[in-house]
């Protein structure tokens, strides 16, 4: 069966990062048998530079004809003056919204060769395994209005937090389906001493309750949640938040693991076309110099064989060979603590893409 990957490397490390996902997964297509055919689109500022926009109609059809679609990271100090809608970032929001990505799911795990990694004590990360599971098409990041405007004739500006309560059901239900799959517990995290839509969020979280009486529901408040992943991680299973605090407390949740450069995510279309990407961005301070962690975007990938594909044994490949290199000591600067120390992005890939076809090493 032929599998049509729609691939967007977008700007900076994502671009360097995206590749060593494709070397992996046709090493995966070698290895197991796989057919999977790769169609390259713009997104982002490389797109605004060839277009003028930052995420042409072409992209979104070719996105739209594939099975999965596979993103590095979009952004830079090139576009940073550009008006908002003409920004990279713009591309983001608009293919998640036209792809009906209504979930992002953050998994953080701990490995155990990366404790020396983390900032953090390891009596403080062992063993952490939880899941942040965002809303990605709504809350603050697209309610409108949201503009420059006036009041009694001086400058002023809105930005609007907006909900459906069925986006918000939607996305409650689904973090307690996979709370169910994994340690049946759900933290709700909002702001409702201070919201009026978090309390509808939290209403709605008491109501889809009712229907998992196996899964416990806490609530907890977002700046008490920030404190709470550095000071005891391991309490969580799944979170469920809002748009806006799903982005901030997942980059700060990744530092349990080691690195940003980590993180992989799966956003869950409405209608079947989901998309992987990692969950950093195109970062300009080490773009271009070979040195940016390509792991959590080979665990996308891994991800997009799982979720998508259904190839169990064919992710399970992908993040063992990860576990692998990581294991025999490799590390790129970001998990060194030092860019000199580390191996590079090519190495790295390398390196998996060796563990990978070493068969009987990982199978
Ligand atoms: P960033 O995630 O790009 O980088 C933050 C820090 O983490 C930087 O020091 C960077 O060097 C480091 N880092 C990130 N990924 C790494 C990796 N794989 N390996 C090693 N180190 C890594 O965030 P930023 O600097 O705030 O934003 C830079 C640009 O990226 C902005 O234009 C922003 O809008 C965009 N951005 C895009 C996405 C995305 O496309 N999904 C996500 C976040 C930020
Ligand atoms: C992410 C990024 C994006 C977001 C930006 C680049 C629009 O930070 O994917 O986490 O805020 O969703
Ligand atoms: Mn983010």
């Amino acid at each position: 069966m032929k599998r049509k990957i729609a691939v967007l490397p977008g700007d900076g490390i994502g671009r360097e990062v995206t590749r060593g996902a494709v070397e992996i997964l046709e090493a995966v297509g070698q290895q197991f048998g796989h057919d999977f055919e790769f169609h390259f689109g713009e997104i982002g500022g490389s797109a605004i530079d060839r277009t003028g926009s930052p995420l042409p109609d072409e992209t979104v059809e070719m996105c739209k004809s594939s099975d999965a679609v596979l993103l590095g990271a979009v952004g830079g100090p090139k576009w940073d003056q550009q008006p908002l809608h003409l920004r990279p970032e713009r591309g983001l929001l608009k293919i998640r919204k036209d792809l009906h990505l209504y979930a992002n799911l953050r998994p953080i795990s701990y490995y155990s060769s990366l404790s020396e990694s983390s900032p953090l004590k390891k009596e403080i990360i062992e063993g952490v395994d939880l899941l942040i599971v965002r809303e990605l098409t709504g809350g603050l990041y697209f309610g409108k209005p949201s503009e420059r405007t006036t009041l009694d004739g001086k400058e002023a500006v809105v930005d609007t937090l907006f909900y459906q309560k069925s986006e918000i059901k939607r996305i409650i239900e689904l973090a307690f389906k996979l709370a169910s799959t994994r340690r049946n517990k759900v933290t709700s995290v909002d702001k409702a001493n201070v919201l009026e839509s978090s309390r509808m969020w939290r209403e709605t979280a008491e109501e889809v309750a009712k229907n998992y009486p196996e899964v416990e529901l806490e609530h907890m408040l977002v700046d008490n949640a920030a404190m709470q992943l550095i000071r005891n991680p391991r309490q969580f299973d799944v979170m469920v938040t809002e748009n806006m605090f799903g982005d901030i407390l997942s980059d700060e949740a990744s530092v349990l693991t080691g690195s940003l450069g980590m993180l992989p995510s799966a956003s869950v279309s409405v209608d079947g076309c989901n998309l992987y990407e990692p969950i950093h961005g195109s970062a300009p301070d080490i773009a271009g110099k070979n040195v940016a962690n390509p792991m959590g975007m080979i665990l996308s990938a891994a991800s997009m064989l799982r979720l998508s594909f259904g190839l169990e044994k064919e992710a399970d490949a992908v993040e063992k060979a990860v576990q692998k290199v990581l294991d025999a000591g490799l590390r790129t600067g970001d998990l060194a603590n030092s860019p000199i120390r580390g191996v590079s992005t090519s190495q790295m890939i390398a390196e998996i893409k060796a563990a990978l076809l070493d068969q009987e090493a990982i199978l």
